[in-house]
């Protein structure tokens, strides 16, 4: 793992990183439906220095963004521009705090879910399921229990069996399986094993 969340933001920055592919393609199927056109409320989890939560923003979306750094929520909103500002709300704790998620049709939350401890998983993961409007959209991402941090106590790992339970009542709209050696982004060599999810809350 990256030695600080402030190093991670560092290199995040220094190499322009663009938003992530499960955003990108949540974006993509709201971009011709009428029924979010003016309940457009999302919610960044782990948001970090905010790549993703700045193009939701420019997608002209209300955002509510969520991270246990004060000194990246601080430099994601130093970013904003000041036409879309009051369209930012945020929250500086931790998953393990929160007790209520706001309705939202979209929740993203980008290599974020992992780093929630284990006891609190599930507990976090109803209130993600209870924010999510019908035909809402998750993005994200969960670490396999293949990854080289699966020793870490404080992080969570899920079977692609886990993640098809999380996943029961959602239409699956992408899903990627990756399971391989990598670098991390300050280029340290690992054994990445993650999944890839864009999936959409059924209506009944
Ligand atoms: C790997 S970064 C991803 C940042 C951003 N989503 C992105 O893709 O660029 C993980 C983020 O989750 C936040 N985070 C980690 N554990 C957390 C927790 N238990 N509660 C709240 N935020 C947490 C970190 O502060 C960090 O900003």
């Amino acid at each position: 793992m990256e030695k600080t969340w402030k190093q991670h933001y560092n290199q995040f920055n220094s190499k322009n990183i663009p938003p992530a592919a499960t955003l990108v393609k949540a974006l993509t199927l709201f971009s011709n439906e009428k029924f979010v056109e003016n309940n457009k409320q999302a919610i960044d989890l782990g948001c970090g220095n905010g790549v993703d939560s700045l193009e939701i923003l420019k997608q002209g979306w209300d955002i509510l963004v969520i991270d246990q750094e004060k000194d990246a929520i601080e430099q994601l909103e130093n970013r904003i521009s000041p036409d879309l500002i009051t369209s930012f709300k945020k929250l500086c704790c931790t998953f393990e705090e929160l007790n209520v998620l706001p309705k939202a049709f979209l929740v993203n939350a980008s290599f974020s879910l992992p780093f929630c401890k284990p006891e609190s998983f599930e507990n976090f993961w109803n209130l993600i399921l209870n924010s999510l409007l019908p035909s809402g959209v998750f993005a994200g991402h969960f670490f396999g229990i293949e990854d080289s941090w699966n020793n870490n106590p404080n992080m969570t790992f899920h079977s692609k069996n886990d993640i098809e339970f999380l996943f029961s009542d959602f239409k699956v709209e992408a899903f990627k399986e990756v399971n391989k050696v990598g670098k991390t982004i300050s280029g340290k060599e690992k054994h990445w094993h993650v999944f890839h999810v864009v999936a959409r809350k059924k209506t009944t």
